[in-house]
């Protein structure tokens, strides 16, 4: 089924969102992204600086961009001030992830802005659709960031499209114009890429963490909540996160009840995975990435990366005239 949001996309150059990365998508990237012809999103941590969320919305609109934000729906539940203060600047769609919050929901619906949820497993799935968004994310396990890791993005995708009419987002693992091709042909009227624009130069991920990303190979990313216990943050336990292995993660994932202990009695402990992030110390600190880091040859403009996936059409002819 087409919709408002899914004709929207079509029309862009490459049907394609950056993914709403606290951290990694301001405004710099959401606005390079969008100039580009892919739709730019704004990654909203929990608790945001609200002059700077709002000079960012600011500035999107008075560009004319097509651009949204991401929000994690159990921060909003505490503080829905960040959702109506992007809000106040029109923005072209709203996404919501990590639980659900009928409040933030209902603040969307009274705006023009469209809806997206994002999902990582199938009760998740089933409560999106019944909220009956403008669209809906799948989300692999294969993604960066945090999220679920119960099922790989092609299944989870394939099972969707089985369920509902609602145009579907695919996530996790698209990185070159290939996996765009694939989740298109799939019947995705999209795909939402984040850690493929973790290296874009726009992306405010430090250098020193895009120099990893790039030289990243398979295997080289766990699935993990040793950073959120390590930083006692604030993560519900059911959503861990994919990060590139390091010291770190060597030394604790596989002791996850060891580092609780340590964690919750060693304030100079967290103090120090704290000052690492900030530091970029990253054999300590955690680099959010997906599989797909391990195609990610070099740190380039956003406008070179959209170009790339634009390459999708060119696979899709190809796989009808085999
Ligand atoms: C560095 C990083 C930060 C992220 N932060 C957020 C976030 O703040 N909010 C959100 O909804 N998703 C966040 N995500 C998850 C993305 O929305 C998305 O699901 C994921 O990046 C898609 O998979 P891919 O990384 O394989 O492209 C983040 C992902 C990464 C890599």
């Amino acid at each position: 089924m087409m919709n408002a949001l899914s004709t929207l996309l079509a029309m862009r150059r490459v049907p394609v969102f950056n993914a709403s990365m606290a951290g990694a998508a301001g405004v710099d990237l959401a606005s390079a992204v969008s100039a580009a012809g892919g739709i730019g999103m704004l990654g909203v941590p929990s608790t945001p600086d609200a002059e700077a969320l709002d000079s960012a919305g600011a500035r999107l609109h008075n560009e004319g961009a097509v651009w949204g934000a991401g929000f994690l729906s159990f921060a909003l539940e505490t503080d829905l001030s960040p959702l109506t203060r992007v809000l106040a600047h029109q923005p072209s769609v709203v996404s919501l992830g990590f639980g659900r919050s009928d409040t933030a929901i209902a603040a969307v619906r009274e705006t023009e802005s469209a809806l997206l949820m994002q999902v990582g497993n199938a009760a998740e799935l089933e409560q999106a659709i019944d909220a009956a968004p403008d669209g809906i994310i799948v989300r692999g396990g294969e993604a960066g960031g945090h999220g679920r890791n119960e099922i790989a993005t092609l299944p989870f995708l394939q099972l969707a499209l089985e369920r509902t009419n609602i145009p579907l987002f695919a996530a996790g693992g698209i990185t070159t114009a290939r996996g765009l091709a694939a989740v298109m042909a799939a019947g995705a009227a999209g795909a939402w890429i984040g850690t493929r624009f973790t290296v874009a130069e726009e992306s405010e991920f430090p250098d020193a963490a895009k120099q990893r990303l790039v030289a990243a190979q398979p295997g080289d990313t766990v699935y993990t909540r040793t950073f959120d216990i390590a930083q006692r943050a604030s993560w519900p336990p059911h959503y861990g996160g994919r990060a590139l292995v390091n010291d770190f993660t060597d030394a604790w994932h596989e002791c996850l009840d060891r580092l609780e202990t340590r964690a919750q009695a060693d304030d100079a402990f967290v103090a120090d995975m704290i000052a690492a992030r900030r530091e970029a110390r990253f054999d300590t600190a955690p680099i959010y990435a997906g599989e797909g880091s391990a195609l990610m040859t070099r740190i380039e403009p956003a406008r070179d990366i959209i170009e790339e996936l634009a390459g999708f059409r060119a696979h899709l002819s190809d796989a009808a005239s085999r």
